[in-house]
Order: C-alpha cells, then sequence, then structure tokens
C-alpha cells in the first residue's frame, strides 16, 4: 500500500512478553505492519519474560496469539512464517542482575549496534526503573535505543514521579515514549485536522459558539480477567487521568506552531495546566463515581463487579467529572468527562454541543447544532443541523443529520491504535506520546479527586450492568440544561 513505508531495521525488545498485551495488541499489531510491509526483513523483535521458554515454545504462543486476536483473512501462513522467523525469546527476570541479561546481549550482538533499539516495558510500571538500570548495566542502552512505557505511568504523583526518576535516571527524556493508545486511534488524531484546517469549525471552536464539550469512553465489557490490576485503579486512574484527559486536550487547545512533537505537547500541557481543580469543598458537585451491579449486557445476565471480584471495594468502575478549562476560549464551558464497564453500548465518542441561533424567525428557538466525533465503532463525523420540515407548508424546522463516515480505501478496518505507535517508536516520532510534565499535570488534577473520594466526600453510587450509569451523572448535566448525548438521541 503505497502510503505505508518502510521503516529501517530495528530491534524490538518486548519485556512482559508472555503478558496479555503482548499477545493481545502488539504481536498482531507488529504482525499487521510486516502484512503491509512495512517491517523490513532483518528486523527483529525478542520476546523476554521470566517464564521458562526456548524460541520454538514461545514462536508457538505467538502463532496462537496472532490465530486468537486477529482475523483468519489476514492471515496468510506465507506472511505467518515471515513474522515469526522475526521472533527470538529470552528467559529473563528483567527486574534484576544476573546471567541471562547476556543471553539478551547477544542476540542484540547479532545486529549492528547503531540500529534502532526499542525497549517495550509492558510489566509491571514499579519495575520500569529497575529494567532501565539493568539496561544501563548491561551496556544495551545506545544513543539510537528508546523506551516505552505502558500505562499506567502511576497510581498517584508520587508514584509516578517514582517511575519517571527511574527511567529517567538511564534514558533523557527525548528517548521516552509514554504510550496512549488513545492517541493513535484515527478520530482522535483527526481532532487536530477538524479544528485547524476547517476554517468553519475553527472559527466556531470557542464558548462564543459552543455550550458543552462531553467525552466518553462506554464499555460493555466487564474487568474481564484483570480484577487484581482495576481494583487498584478504576476508572479515573484506568481511563480518565490518560486517555480522556489527553482527548480533552486535543479539543481544547490552542493551535501548535506546528505538528512537530514539542510543539504539540506545549498546547496540550498548557490546557491541563488550565484545568480547574477540584477539592474535597466541590467533589461532591462536579464528580460522580459508581460500581455496576448485577444486569443484563447483550442479552446475557452477567453479575456485579463485587460479586466478580468475591470481596468489599471502593473502586469505581464508572466516573463522571464535569471539567472545566480555564482559558479565554472556553470561560464558562463545562467539559463533561465519563467512562465505564458493563455499559448498555460499547462507544468511544467526542460531543460537541453549539448554543442555539438567536433568531426568533422560526418562532422556537432552534436546536442546538451538534457535532459528534465518532471515535469507535463506526469513526466518523455526524453534525446535526436545522433544515425546514419539508413535510409541512408552514416554515417550520426539523433536525438533519449530515453523516461522514470516515473509512479506509476499500471500506477496509482501520489499523489498530497500537499499529502506527509501535512504529512511532522506530521512526523516532514522539508527537503521539506522552511528555513527563504532561503525566504530572494531569495526576496534578486527578490525585485531589482521588483523596476527595478516598475521604468519601463522594458518595459511591451504583448501576445495573448495562445500563448507561446512575442517575447522578444526569444531574451532574441538568444543572446547565443539558442532557448526555443518548438520552438526546
Ligand atoms: C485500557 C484500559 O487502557 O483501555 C482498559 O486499561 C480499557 O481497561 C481499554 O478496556 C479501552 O481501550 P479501547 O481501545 O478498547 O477503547
Amino acid at each position: 500500500m503505497e502510503h505505508f513505508q518502510q521503516v529501517e531495521p530495528f530491534d524490538y525488545v518486548i519485556f512482559g512478553a508472555t503478558g496479555d498485551l503482548t499477545m493481545r495488541k502488539l504481536l498482531p499489531a507488529l504482525y499487521n505492519r510486516l502484512r503491509m510491509d512495512q517491517i523490513p526483513d532483518d528486523a527483529c523483535i525478542i520476546g523476554a519474560a521470566r517464564t521458562e521458554l526456548d524460541r520454538e515454545a514461545y514462536v508457538a504462543r505467538a502463532r496462537d496469539a496472532l490465530e486468537r486476536f486477529l482475523p483468519s483473512d489476514i492471515l496468510s501462513p506465507g506472511l505467518v512464517e515471515r513474522f515469526l522467523a522475526r521472533l527470538d525469546y529470552v528467559t529473563l527476570d528483567s527486574s534484576r542482575e544476573g546471567p541471562q541479561w547476556e543471553n539478551l546481549k547477544a542476540l542484540l550482538a547479532k545486529t549492528q549496534p547503531d540500529r534502532v533499539r526499542v525497549y517495550y516495558f509492558a510489566t509491571a510500571p514499579q519495575l520500569y526503573g529497575g529494567i532501565s538500570e539493568n539496561l544501563h548495566r548491561y551496556g544495551l542502552i545506545t544513543p539510537t535505543s528508546r523506551v516505552v512505557l505502558e500505562k499506567p505511568i502511576g497510581t498517584d504523583m508520587a508514584t509516578a514521579t517514582a517511575i519517571n526518576d527511574g527511567v529517567g535516571q538511564y534514558f533523557p527524556e527525548k528517548q521516552i515514549y509514554r504510550i496512549d493508545h488513545y492517541l493513535g486511534k484515527e478520530t482522535v488524531q483527526n481532532v487536530l485536522a477538524l479544528r485547524f484546517a476547517n476554517p468553519l469549525m475553527n472559527a466556531a471552536w470557542s464558548a462564543e459558539h459552543i455550550e458543552s464539550v462531553q467525552i466518553t469512553a462506554a464499555e460493555t465489557v466487564g474487568v474481564e480477567g484483570r480484577a487484581a490490576y482495576y481494583d487498584t485503579s478504576g476508572a479515573l486512574r484506568d481511563m480518565i487521568q490518560n486517555h480522556l484527559l489527553q482527548v480533552l486536550c486535543l479539543v481544547a487547545m490552542e493551535a501548535p506552531d506546528s505538528l512537530e512533537a514539542d510543539a504539540v505537547r506545549n498546547a496540550k500541557l498548557a490546557v491541563l495546566n488550565a484545568l480547574r481543580p477540584i477539592t474535597d469543598a466541590t467533589a461532591a458537585t462536579e464528580t460522580v463515581r459508581a460500581q455496576y451491579t448485577a444486569g443484563v449486557v447483550d442479552g446475557e445476565n452477567v453479575p456485579g463487579y463485587l460479586e466478580e471480584l468475591g470481596k468489599p471495594s471502593a473502586t469505581e468502575t464508572y466516573a463522571a467529572i464535569r471539567a472545566w478549562v480555564d482559558t479565554p476560549r472556553w470561560k464558562g464551558v463545562p467539559f463533561y468527562i465519563r467512562t465505564a464497564k458493563r455499559s448498555g453500548r460499547k462507544v468511544s465518542e467526542i460531543v460537541i454541543t453549539f448554543r442555539p441561533a438567536a433568531t426568533t424567525m422560526f418562532g422556537a428557538t432552534p436546536a442546538s447544532n451538534r457535532l459528534v466525533l465518532r471515535v469507535q465503532p463506526n469513526e466518523g463525523v455526524e453534525l446535526r443541523l436545522n433544515v425546514k420540515n419539508p413535510a409541512l407548508d408552514v416554515y417550520n424546522l426539523h433536525t438533519a443529520d449530515l453523516d461522514a463516515k470516515i473509512r479506509m480505501e476499500g471500506g477496509m478496518p482501520f489499523p489498530d491504535s497500537y499499529e502506527r505507535l509501535l512504529l512511532d517508536a522506530v521512526r523516532g516520532d514522539p508527537v503521539l506520546f506522552i511528555r513527563r510534565d504532561e503525566v504530572e499535570a494531569a495526576w496534578r488534577w486527578a490525585e485531589p479527586i482521588l483523596d476527595a473520594w478516598k475521604h468519601d466526600k463522594v458518595p459511591m453510587q451504583t448501576y445495573s450492568a448495562g445500563s448507561y450509569g446512575p442517575e447522578q451523572a444526569t444531574r451532574l448535566l441538568a444543572g446547565h440544561g443539558d442532557t448526555w448525548h443518548e438520552a438526546a438521541e
């Protein structure tokens, strides 16, 4: 395909190589890029994990993962073999010193020392510092090395600082790529194009014309096999502190001078720094937290969160927040952010509601224009307009939706968000990765909310699995005369 270019030869070392993320996302994403002919034949992908496996056994696991997580029509036997031939494996307890590191060193010594090396940390984040130290100890950090850090970068500011310091001792910031896979999603990247390449949008993109913004990421899945992790995290840490705040930044930021990484990141940072703090005193009016109880999702009975967990818990599986960006552009515009597990529908979207026209010409006030950026599923852009009702002779308005589906050539599905990001690290393009100061600014805003919740300033609500969340979330908007998008349908 002409628009995808092959990257230069590289060595990709994945720590946490037997884990769920590697099997479900990373290996399938790399296979897909090889299928698109972006990965040169002499690239190496080396898995590293504690599990005692030889290369053959790891390759067998990788083959199973491709078969399990990719549609069969894209798995051609020849390509699968070509991909698996790129794989290697070392048994390694990456947080400890030891002779096993020599095996990794020997594999890397087979290729040119100036090749791009990407170290992908898909392990528990508290190990990131230790792995970096060992990479340094064994002389494996070269000038062309990069490290990709999976989320979560900490569970609060102190742990985030410890992780960033631990890695930062051995890798300069420009070699650190903090991944947020929402930034790899097509519609999320499209926010900038839509805003800044379309004067029509750009001219209307401020409090003068915009009444409110909603950012939603709802999933029908529960905590799946990840309850142990999820219960230490919760909806705010898992989705809002990173993914949804990043989306908010792209919606709210001032135009960057260019698409150069630091220009975009500076503009995002300015938004994070302008977020109005939520405190113990305001948390009860600005935030809602809840847990799902038993219910029906996609026609199936599913248990409640506490039943799944088998113990009491104060972890939220739903969070909704009314955020304010205190800049002149956004004065008085609420940004509603919410995320849910076990919601009635899987949907991620950005909904911009414009102020209604002030005209009295048509009798009743015209409906607000509403722009919906569908992140997933059905990537696209929808705009609600007022038009004359053709069924009536009198001048009566009704609404009509312009619906632009954004598709790949030939109707192919979009690449998974990991695909582009994994190769951006090889290309050395950090624009879709998060800089340290962004992570810290996001924690600075999120931590007081978590504290208020910890101190029970906001009661834990419940919602039935398969519903759209608790009643209190509806009230969060009602004060401004707003409703959540699905309720307005
Ligand atoms: C991950 C969270 O970062 O994002 C998961 O840890 C969540 O809990 C996932 O399910 C959602 O990603 P997507 O791409 O399916 O919206």
